[in-house]
Order: C-alpha cells, then structure tokens, then sequence
C-alpha cells in the first residue's frame, strides 16, 4: 500500500482526504510535477523543481516549501515508499477556503499540498532492440495559450488523449494553425535528415525535463539538433517521430494518422539518442 502526503501528514493512499471546497477540486486551481524516480533517486529533481517555481509564480501562488523542504519531502515520500523505480506525483492548490468564490482566496489561506508515487514501468527507450514503436494521431490543440504552466486544468489533454486512444493510438500530437506544438502529455521530436527537431519553447508548449535533457545529451554528442516549428507537412513527412516525457522517456512514433512514419520502425537516431538517455541514467546510477 503507498503512503501518500497531504498537508504534513503522512498516510495511506487511500485513506488520504481533501475538502470538498479546495480550489484544486473546485476551480482546477492548482499546479503539479510528475518526477521520475530510479532505483530510490529523484531525477533531474533540480530541473523539476525550478519548473514547479516558475508554474506556482506564473498562477501567483506562494511556494509552501523551500527548495530544501520540497526536496526533503520528496526524499521522505520515496523512503516511505522503499525506493525503487517510481514516479512521484506532487500537487499544490490554492488551499480550501470557507467560501466558494472565483477571485483568490485570503493571502493566508493555506496552500494544499498533495505527493504519492506510482509504480514506474520500465520504457521502450530501456529495451531498444524489442521495441516497435507506437501509433499517434494529429488533432487540433484546442488548450489555453499558457501549456508553459504545468496546471492540474488539464481537460483539454484529457479529451485529446482519449481520442487518441478511441483512435487505437498512444497520443495525440497536437497543431495549432498548421504547427505541431507537442503531444497530450510529452514533447515532440520529429528527425529529418539527420538532424533532430524539437518545437521551441513557448507558452504554447510545456517545458520538458526530458525534451530539455535530450537536447543536452544531443549537443554533448554531437547529434546535430535545433529547436525550430515543424509544420504539419513537416511532421507527416519526417524521416523518425518520437514523443517524450518523464513517465515514458522516448516513445518511437511509427504511425500517424495510420500512415507509415520512415519506414515504420524504430529509426537510427532514436536508437542512437535513446542509447545515451539510458546511459545517461546509468551514469548516475548503475542500477537504474
Ligand atoms: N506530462 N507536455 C505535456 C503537455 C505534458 O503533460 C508532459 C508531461 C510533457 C513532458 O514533460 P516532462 O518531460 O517534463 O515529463 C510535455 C506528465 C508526465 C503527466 O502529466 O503525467
């Protein structure tokens, strides 16, 4: 059973409660991070939480905890939880006043703060040689104009994903007026002739650990990459397709929209950058 952390408490999951007034429940008025754990160590924690203080400054809301409070936190949820190889779900909200009322709460109204971890399965980038790939599906980006705040408001992704799984595929990419933004829930990557693109960062756009990560390992190895707008053209006729995130690490995209993406296998390059992802991993610890 997983032990979950709710406003200093510890608890079982389930037994965890949060009012029916809180904000989070209420207005979606809240924002979260999803870190991955190996073998019992936060990864790239410093990164996650730098884009924790930029979505709690982007919604005006004050952070609960220092960088050490959060990170001791964290440690504490993973011990509690005997380690291993988790993803670690944290949510802050704007507290549950006495009143339901749409303008922010009393300055001191207590933020709630939310953690449990999943299992983690281990991604298709970990087993390079038996993975085929995955199907994905263009859809309209009907989200707000600020994907840069990792906000708990996520219909729009939910209703995105689903059809994408309604479709027989694992994501949705998304484009807005003829340009691929990202996935429902991870980053885009499309290879063309060699050289790896990812859509820049903007507000139309969730930063990445994983994206940013990639890009570094890229650079550090000389995998020619850039960050630049694919158009829908672009994305249909790309050479690799992968999307990225924290829980699935670099998913190999072998159709879209049922048309054959290369030649509908795993291509050179995500073999290559999802090789040194691994062994970026290992370097930090050999058991991950
Ligand atoms: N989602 N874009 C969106 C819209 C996302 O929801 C996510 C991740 C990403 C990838 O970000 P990162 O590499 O930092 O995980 C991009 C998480 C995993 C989720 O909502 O569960």
């Amino acid at each position: 059973m997983s032990i979950a952390y709710l406003n200093g408490t510890w608890q079982p999951l389930e037994d965890a409660r949060i009012s029916p007034l809180d904000r989070g429940f209420l207005f979606a008025d809240g924002v979260y991070e999803v870190i991955p754990v190996y073998a019992g160590k936060a990864f790239r924690l410093a990164e996650h939480l730098d884009r924790l203080d930029h979505s709690l400054s982007a919604i005006q809301l004050a952070a609960p905890l220092s960088r050490t409070g959060w990170e001791n936190l964290l440690n504490e949820l993973v011990q509690r939880n005997e380690g291993g190889n988790l993803s670690v779900y944290l949510q802050i909200t704007r507290g549950a006043p006495a009143k339901r009322d749409h303008a922010f709460p009393a300055a001191d109204t207590p933020a709630t703060v939310f953690a449990m971890v999943s299992p983690m399965a281990p991604a298709p980038s970990a087993t390079p040689d038996t993975t085929t790939g995955a199907a994905a599906v263009t859809a309209e980006d009907t989200r707000w104009l600020r994907c840069d705040i990792k906000s708990v408001s996520l219909l729009p992704n939910i209703l995105l994903r689903q059809y994408a799984v309604s479709q027989g595929a694992i994501e949705a990419i998304l484009l807005r007026d003829g340009v691929a933004t990202e996935g429902s829930a991870s980053n885009l990557f499309v290879v063309r002739d060699g050289t790896v693109i990812t859509p820049p960062k903007s507000p139309l756009i969730l930063g990445g650990i994983t994206r940013d990560l990639i890009l570094e390992l890229c650079r550090a190895h000389a995998v020619p990459c850039a960050e630049a707008n694919v158009s829908e053209a672009e994305l249909r006729d790309a050479d690799e397709l992968w999307v990225t995130s924290s829980t699935r690490e670099l998913v190999p995209v072998v159709r879209l929209d049922d048309q054959a993406i290369g030649d509908g296998r795993p291509g050179p390059v995500w073999r290559k950058v999802a090789g040194l992802y691994t062994d970026f991993k290992r370097s930090l610890d050999p058991s991950a």
